[in-house]
């Protein structure tokens, strides 16, 4: 039975339909003086042998949400409670960057551990947080589903990476598409909210390029790496990512930037969600 957090549920449907397993009916609730309430009763009136938790933590109720389905659909009888967090919030904070930090990713992790007995995740920005949990998890890719919604007549491609460590997604997509030219740009990190980027030697100009980048959160990554190419005579700009997150005026950001279109998939559900991860969850469950 598929038990779908507040956050995830157009992909949690999507899920039952894979998998053809029933989608659980759920409540979410608040009470008077803030605290959640999430709970699963379809559970209990059933005998159900796995539970598959969906819910990504985009948010400090997510992630609070999370817990309670578990302990709920544990506490209805479910043998097996599977957790799949589509997109992990906390991640990127994979290591305590001053003294004194806490190491997030661990601590969400430790907790979402206690209540499973197997977790998966969507395109981790760094595959190592999947060892924070125990038993380790599943990242499941998904990169290769962001070639599905991009133009069929996209001349002369090129797949760009904001940063060398994303290449292999830029690849990927490049892979699925099947045709095109990969490179990455330079990316130093001034602030939250501040990148620095340096061109890439590629030619451009005359050619389409797709960005590719496991996450758009800000939009100031994408949003600089589209404008350096702005004077280069390029042809349409898309930019494509495993998670829309796409706080504050990223979207905005994005359209002074002169991108034609945001591709995103519905690890985070936004509008820009054109393509479901749901097929690959499916295939590693
Ligand atoms: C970081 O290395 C990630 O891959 C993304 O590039 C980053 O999270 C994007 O953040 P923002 O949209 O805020 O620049």
């Amino acid at each position: 039975m598929i038990v779908s957090g507040s956050t995830s549920q157009a992909l949690a449907a999507a899920l039952a339909r894979e998998l053809e397993e029933p989608l659980a009916a759920v409540e979410y609730d608040r009470f008077p003086d803030g605290e959640l309430l999430a709970a699963a009763p379809d559970v209990a009136d059933r005998d159900v042998d796995r539970a598959i938790v969906v819910a990504s933590t985009t948010s400090s109720d997510a992630h609070l949400e999370v817990l309670q389905l578990q302990d709920a659909v544990r506490e209805a009888g479910a043998d097996e409670v599977v957790t799949v967090l589509p997109y992990m919030g906390y991640g990127r904070q994979d290591k305590a960057f001053e003294a004194g930090h806490p190491i997030s990713a661990r601590a969400v992790a430790r907790a979402v551990s206690t209540g499973t007995d197997r977790v998966l995740t969507v395109t981790p920005h760094e595959e190592s947080i999947c060892e924070f949990f125990e038993p380790t998890a599943t990242a499941v890719d998904a990169a290769d589903r962001l070639a599905e919604p991009l133009p069929a007549d996209l001349e002369d491609p090129v797949f760009l990476s904001p940063d060398a460590g994303a290449i292999e997604l830029a690849e990927t997509v490049r892979d699925a598409y099947g045709t095109g030219a990969t490179d990455y740009f330079e990316k130093t990190r001034l602030s939250g909210t501040e990148v620095e980027i340096s061109p890439s030697d590629v030619a451009v100009a005359d050619r389409d390029v797709v960005v590719t980048d496991d996450i758009i959160a800000t939009g100031s990554t994408m949003s600089e790496a589209v404008g350096v190419l702005g004077d280069r005579g390029v042809g349409r700009v898309f930019v494509t990512c495993v998670h829309p997150l796409l706080a504050r005026d990223a979207v905005t950001k994005l359209s002074r930037a002169g991108v034609e279109a945001i591709y995103g998939t519905d690890t985070i559900e936004r509008q820009y969600s054109e393509v479901s991860v749901a097929p690959s969850i499916a295939d590693e469950l």
